[in-house]
């Protein structure tokens, strides 16, 4: 169709062209006039005028004609028109943010403002940076842990957030010979190979925090975390710590704040938020930061099980579902 209208197009292109000649040899028989008798010189210059304008006419009639046979090409960003098909609950006119990121910039928002600095984590990654720069011992059970996607080529689709630490501790090792702290949170998407259930996703996203100083304590870390959950709850809260297990903190911890009572929570109804800990020297090490003279902290924990306690969510795997109904809700 497209085509075809051009075709057309050429064909008045080509009368036009016709019709320019003309109008040229018009112009080049005025300066005739001067081999023309003087009492008919004005009859002369009449009859040129006449012709001149018949063929100034044509030409704007072609003109006008090819414009009108000329079809806009196809604008593929424009808006289809497809919505007046569709019943009325489905349509849309404009996409907006999925909850969970306006979320993740908020959990951003109140980082940035205790002084973090801000990276994204890898949505593929490798074996180095998910197990062995975490001081995850080669073959040790610890790695069964992350049951993780691979690619054939042995990339990995990350398990957590973690695989970014070694990173962090290398680009801003700098800070540290500078007299300041590595202070960086880590937001990224993941990946589990779970059995996907209410409270189980294969897709989440988590929100890293990494922090090394000549003197930070464990302290400091609860500090915070509970000025961080504090903030995003705007409340106080009740929190504990219990063990945990992690190769690459020692001690780990186990986060968890108590369900505030407005968001349906009983007294004593903890949950847990993160895993988090000192991290551990061998991590340190690697990184080239020498474990002596600086400690650090880290921890890490899920975007969605966080957003879903805010909301009264029940069920996770409304995030990655595409459900219309659920996302207009925010
Ligand atoms: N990466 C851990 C997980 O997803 C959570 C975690 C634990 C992160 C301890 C940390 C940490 O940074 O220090 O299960």
């Amino acid at each position: 169709m497209y085509e075809t209208v051009v075709l057309q197009y050429n064909i008045g292109m080509q009368d036009l062209q016709k019709l320019k000649d003309e109008l040229k040899a018009i112009n080049g028989e005025y300066a005739g006039i001067r081999d023309v008798p003087v009492e008919e010189r004005a009859e002369f210059g009449r009859k040129l005028n006449e012709k001149k304008q018949s063929i100034l006419a044509k030409i704007a009639e072609v003109e006008q004609a090819a414009i009108d046979e000329m079809v806009e090409p196809i604008d593929v960003t424009a808006w289809s028109g497809v919505n007046e098909l569709i019943p009325e609950f489905y349509s849309v006119t404009a996409g907006s943010k999925h909850p969970l990121m306006t979320e993740l910039d908020r959990v951003i928002d109140i980082y940035q403002m205790m002084g973090f600095d801000v990276i994204e984590s890898r949505q593929l990654d490798d074996e180095f940076h998910m197990f062995d720069s975490l001081n995850f011992p080669k073959e040790h059970p610890a790695r069964d842990g992350y049951d993780t996607f691979r690619t054939e080529e042995g990339l990995i689709p990350p398990a957590h957030t973690s695989t970014m630490q070694h990173r962090v501790l290398k680009n801003f090792k700098s800070n540290l010979d500078e007299g300041k702290a590595i202070a960086v949170v880590v937001p990224g998407r993941v990946f589990r190979n779970e059995d996907v259930d209410a409270t189980h996703e294969h897709t989440f996203y988590q929100c890293e925090g990494v922090y090394v100083s000549e003197t930070c304590t464990l302290g400091d870390m609860l500090g915070i975390l509970r000025e961080f959950f504090e903030k995003y709850y705007e409340q106080k809260l009740n929190i504990r710590t219990q063990p945990g297990y992690f190769p690459f903190t020692e001690p780990s911890l186990e986060f968890m704040i108590e369900k505030p009572k407005a968001l349906g929570g009983k007294k004593g109804d903890f949950l847990e938020m993160l895993g988090c800990g000192m991290i551990h020297p061998n991590v340190l090490k690697m990184a080239g930061i020498d474990p002596v003279k600086y400690h650090g902290f880290a921890w890490g924990g899920g975007i969605d099980r966080l957003v879903m306690l805010r909301y009264g969510l029940e069920d996770v795997r409304n995030f990655e579902s595409g459900n219309l109904n659920f996302l207009r809700e925010f």
